[in-house]
């Protein structure tokens, strides 16, 4: 099938590659030239795995990246709509790209005979594809959803880190809409994936994600919370953790304790709908307080830090930057509060993460940037590690005091070493 990808992020660049490797003639749409260039030049323009082997594969003849939107979309049969939802101050989602994309679709498709497909994979709340992808597109091109043109929503799951290999393996394909060809046509696409096809109303796949993203965040923060009492208990929490991911009906994943979540989904996800459903009339209490227990985690790395000494001048080495481990992502990771906090209480900081420094520099251009964990040691009176690489297990740590956020350690842990919860 002929398909243009609009919006070349983590999720479309993903999703761009995938298809192409499924077999799919596909156009990637950006607006961000060195992007283009850089993805037709079978450069990935982000730090994934698996990533640049697959552009190796599928660029020039199954991929190729563009910013002309008109030409892709006339020259495909489907569009998948990609852009980011960034949050606003307030919580709420800006609709911007979304609208701005629907809008050129709609002026690409006024020319176009046979009825064009758009599906979204961008996170949206319930309703945003009725009221802004339908209408942004009947009004631009003048024709008429469904016999004119079919719209679906098709929610993605994609870890960051792991993203191909979730593209090729997905749990379950969501596909909502009210058209019935929409429905087909996406059906088709994914045919060839081996899991459980999801058939929904528009509303319905838009509130898939955010539950699903909640429900993930919500094991997050209790698991954080029971770390929290258990760590007064000075018991082990990843027992406690094991001993209740055992049971079936509650499964494992997603009981590790930490510092809490981060990324460019569960924060901003988790938000949004708490956002939307206070302006519906319901108090979502239960998310907020997932919200609240994730903002307060970092501060206990804190808590601890401050009751071992003053941390005036203190010489803290900080290991990783990232919100986890695999990617070069650096959205709403802890690690940025958790260097704020210390800021704030004078510490002398030495920083190291493998893939985010250029990144981090840029927003705290005048810390210590060391180019190695061991150079970061051999600096610092204490170490914290905030992301779970896999270099900072097999680090010589001496007798310094290392505290753990991200529960780096299974087995053999530094001599001097504190959990965040454990
Ligand atoms: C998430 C969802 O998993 C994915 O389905 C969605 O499409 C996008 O958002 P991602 O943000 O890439 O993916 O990361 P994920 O692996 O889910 O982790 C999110 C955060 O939770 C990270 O900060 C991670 O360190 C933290 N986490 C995860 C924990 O603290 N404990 C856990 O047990 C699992």
């Amino acid at each position: 099938m002929k398909i243009s990808v609009i919006g070349l992020g983590y999720v479309g660049m993903c999703q761009a590659a995938g298809l192409a490797k499924s077999g799919h003639d596909v156009i990637g749409v950006d607006i961000d030239k060195k992007k283009i260039e850089n993805i037709n030049n079978k450069i990935p323009p982000i730090y994934e795995k698996g990533l640049k082997e697959l552009l190796i594969d599928v660029v020039p003849d199954k991929l190729q990246a563009t910013n002309n939107l008109k030409e892709a979309v006339l020259k495909t049969d489907l569009s998948f709509i990609c852009v980011g939802t960034p949050s606003k101050k307030e919580g709420s989602m800006s609709m911007v790209q979304l609208k701005n994309v629907a809008r050129d679709i709609g002026r690409a498709i006024k020319q176009k005979e046979s009825k064009h497909y758009v599906i979204t994979k961008s996170t949206i709340v319930p309703g945003t594809s009725e009221e802004i992808v339908i209408k942004t597109i009947e009004e631009h091109s003048g024709k008429k959803f469904p016999d004119d043109f079919g719209v679906g929503m098709n929610p993605e799951f994609l870890r960051e880190g792991t993203a191909i290999i979730d593209f090729f393996n997905p749990d379950r394909i969501v596909i909502g809409s009210s058209d019935k060809d929409t429905v087909e046509i996406a059906e088709k696409i994914y045919r060839e994936f081996n899991c459980a096809i999801l058939k929904t109303s528009l509303k319905e796949a838009e509130m898939i994600k955010y539950a699903s993203n909640a429900l993930l965040a919500t094991k997050i923060s209790f698991i954080n919370e029971i770390g929290n009492i258990c760590k007064k208990y000075n018991i082990n929490t990843n027992l406690v953790a094991e001993g209740v991911g055992l049971d079936s009906r509650i499964s494992p994943k997603f009981l590790r304790s930490g510092i809490g979540f981060g990324g460019s989904c569960f924060p901003k996800d988790v938000n949004a709908i708490v956002y939307k459903a206070t302006e519906l009339g319901y108090n979502p209490r239960l998310l907020r307080a997932v919200l609240e227990v994730n903002r307060d985690q970092p501060l206990k790395l804190l808590e601890i830090l401050e009751n071992h000494c003053p941390l005036k001048n203190k010489k803290i080495g900080v290991l990783g930057l990232t919100f986890k481990a695999g990617t070069d992502d650096i959205r709403e990771s802890p690690a940025l509060n958790t260097i704020k906090e210390l800021l704030m209480e004078e510490a002398e900081l030495y920083i190291y993460d493998p893939k985010a420094m250029g990144k981090v520099k840029k927003i705290f251009p005048h810390l210590n940037y060391l180019d190695s964990a061991e150079k970061v040691i051999k600096k610092s009176e204490i170490i914290l590690i905030l992301t779970e690489w896999d270099e900072f297990k097999e680090l010589d740590y001496g007798k310094k005091l290392v505290i753990d956020g991200k529960n780096v350690f299974n087995h053999s842990k530094p001599e001097n070493y504190e959990g965040i919860c454990w």
